[in-house]
């Protein structure tokens, strides 16, 4: 592809990744004949600065639909979700009878929470969450049309990590278009590359997330279809994010903050071609650090162990070249990913009843943004003598 997919200006290529297979796409032995790969590049627009994949997974090949959703079985991701609704219900949905979308809808936890407090809310979703009213489809024009026609406008449509999973974001936008309120908002929260950027965060690249959002390709991506960026927010969760806000055109002025993060934008050449050329500088430090460390920890006889079977480790053990001679095995708490092998590199998952059995010296800490979480629950590990090896931001043992 070597056009954008929001505004079909020029692509420029940034980096080449190599052969990468589907992050989520967790093999049964049996399957491993047809396991499917693509050339993992990213690419920048020349005229609206959205950075983003270069090559679309063909639909049928991306494991949605007919694999479970994986909830990432965090409390803290359950608590911030819950306080992101709590939050509204004193602030954007105070109106009488507000009305509440969530788009891909996570395991449901932002609208359980608007529920209990009596707001009408319906998730849309193809594949469909337990526990909360679904729409079974995918969020555009059509789904939108109908969900109006029985529920009326919508004052807040929501997604987490879902937009940057879509190419299509004019569908969204169409179907933005239909459903939202005069004065409603659209917010949605994603990976921010300027935080990648900041701190080598690398293994946000993965097929699953198409874009990689900045303020300013999401104002120039509003701008575009007749929308505009009114509000952003830093989030601490996934390793840093950024929750947007975007308005009708003339419903609401744009935040300070908006101004404030464009500037930081600016400042920090984001934009920039040598900016990005340095991040891929770090990322091939960070490899050869990590490859030299788990070598050396593997010649002095040193047992290591992979924690967390995330899809953002498809990037790390492909990229880098981790496969079961480095990393015997990687545990995870997801039961459907347990005793299938990892995309790619093939480093069987096990429970992780397992990683105490017995503990290893070293463990790689390959769900990075769970730290503070699972360092706490593990916390016998590290009493037990054991050390985690981190590599986000930069190589590490703690
Ligand atoms: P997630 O945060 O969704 O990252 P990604 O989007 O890169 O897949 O995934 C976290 C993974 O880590 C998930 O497979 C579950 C696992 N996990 C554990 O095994 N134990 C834990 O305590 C936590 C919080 C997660
Ligand atoms: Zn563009």
């Amino acid at each position: 592809m070597t056009t954008c997919r929001v505004c079909t200006g020029p692509l420029r290529e940034l980096a080449d990744f190599g052969r990468q297979p589907l992050s989520q796409a967790f093999v049964r032995p049996e399957d491993l004949a047809t396991e499917f790969f693509y050339q993992l590049v990213v690419g920048r627009c020349a005229d609206c600065a959205m950075v983003q994949l270069m090559q679309e997974i063909p639909p049928d090949k991306m494991v949605h639909e007919g694999y479970p959703y994986h909830p990432a079985n965090s409390t803290v991701m359950r608590k911030h979700f819950q306080d992101t609704a709590t939050r509204w219900l004193e602030t954007t949905l105070t109106g009488p009878d507000p009305f509440a979308i969530e788009i891909g809808c996570n395991d449901g936890v932002t609208l359980r929470t608007l529920g209990e407090a009596g707001v009408r809310h319906l998730a849309v979703d193809p594949s469909g969450v337990t526990g909360v009213p679904v729409h079974r489809a995918f969020f555009n024009s059509e789904s939108a049309a109908e969900i109006r026609a029985e529920h009326g406008p919508a004052d807040i449509v929501y997604a987490a990590n879902t937009i940057c999973a879509q190419p299509d974001v004019a569908s969204i936008f169409a179907g933005l278009e239909v459903l939202l309120a005069p004065d409603g908002l659209f917010v949605f929260e994603d990976p921010y590359l300027g935080e990648m950027l900041a701190r080598t965060g690398f293994d946000q690249i993965y097929d699953e997330h198409f874009y990689y959002f900045t303020a300013q390709s999401v104002q120039a991506m509003a701008d575009s279809f007749g929308m505009r960026l009114v509000d952003v927010e830093r989030l601490p969760v996934h390793g840093g994010q950024i929750r947007y806000s975007i308005a009708r055109r003339g419903s609401r002025l744009p935040s300070v903050a908006v101004k404030e993060l464009l500037a930081e934008e600016e400042a920090a050449g984001l934009a920039d071609d040598t900016t990005f050329a340095q991040f891929v500088s770090q990322i091939d430090a960070t490899k050869d650090a990590l490859l030299n460390l788990l070598t050396d920890l593997g010649d002095k006889g040193h047992s290591i162990v992979g924690y967390g079977a995330t899809a953002k480790s498809a990037t790390t053990a492909n990229y880098f070249g981790i496969g079961p001679d480095l990393v015997p095995f990687v545990c995870d708490s997801t039961p459907s990913k347990q005793g299938t092998l990892t995309p790619g590199m093939h480093i069987p998952v096990r429970p992780p009843a397992e990683f105490a059995d017995p503990y290893p010296d070293y463990a790689l800490l390959f769900a990075w943004n769970h730290a503070d979480e699972i360092m706490a629950k593990e916390k016998a590990f590290r009493d037990a003598g054991g050390k985690w090896i981190l590599y986000v931001p930069e190589v590490r043992i703690v």
